[in-house]
């Protein structure tokens, strides 16, 4: 019984030392580039899962009027285009991100372009509060809620085409490349 004892002391002591030595002795994956530890993807994705699984209900109270989808597609040009890219141009910024950030433009392996398919009120949580442990930025308070719907609506739809002079433009042979008009 004594040495039972001793055993689950030793191993109390033993488990958390072990993991400061591990952290501590400089090889652990911390750079982007480093493989990410077992399961580390999970950590946000399950619990992220259940939150939107009880707090998601919301029903767009805009309509996806072309106006709506101009002043999403400014937006998401000036905040959104640097790290989730535009059609048919990715960025390389959100390519070498861990988490990378997901390109919204192209169809990813569920058939969906970007996040098209998943519920408005989804990307409007994600968008609004951000996600944790990724790059995922909480735009609640740098952008109002007319304009997280507006981001909301336009990302519904990419796979449709945009009304004319809509599509994001990040660099000149996106703009041409998806018929918006070229300003600059
Ligand atoms: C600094 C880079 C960065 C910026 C800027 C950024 N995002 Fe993200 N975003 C990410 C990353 C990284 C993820 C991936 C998170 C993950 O793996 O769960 C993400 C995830 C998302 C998702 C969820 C994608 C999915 O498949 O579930 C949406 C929607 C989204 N971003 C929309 C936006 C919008 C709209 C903007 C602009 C208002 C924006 N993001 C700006 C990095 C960024």
């Amino acid at each position: 019984m004594r040495a039972f004892l001793l055993g689950v002391i030793l191993g109390v002591i033993a488990v958390p030392v072990g993991i400061y030595v591990y952290f501590r002795n400089g090889t652990s994956p911390v750079a982007v580039a480093d493989h990410p530890y077992p399961f580390e993807q999970y950590i946000v994705r399950i619990p992220l899962q259940a939150r939107l699984e009880t707090q998601v209900q919301q029903v767009p109270p805009i309509e996806p009027t072309s106006a709506n989808l101009t002043a999403g597609a400014l937006t998401y040009s000036q905040n959104c285009a640097v790290c989730h890219g535009v059609a048919g141009h990715s960025s390389q910024i959100g390519e070498h991100m861990y988490p990378s950030a997901p390109q919204l433009w192209e169809r990813h392996r569920n058939g969906a372009v970007g996040v098209s398919k998943d519920p408005p009120g989804e990307t409007y949580w994600k968008i609004a509060n951000g996600i944790r442990l990724t790059g995922m930025p909480a735009f609640g308070k740098l952008l109002n809620k007319t304009q997280i719907w507006q981001l909301t609506l336009l990302l519904s739809q990419p796979g449709k085409p945009l009304p004319v002079g809509t599509a994001p433009k990040h660099k000149r042979e996106d703009a041409r490349s998806t018929g918006a008009e070229q300003k600059d």
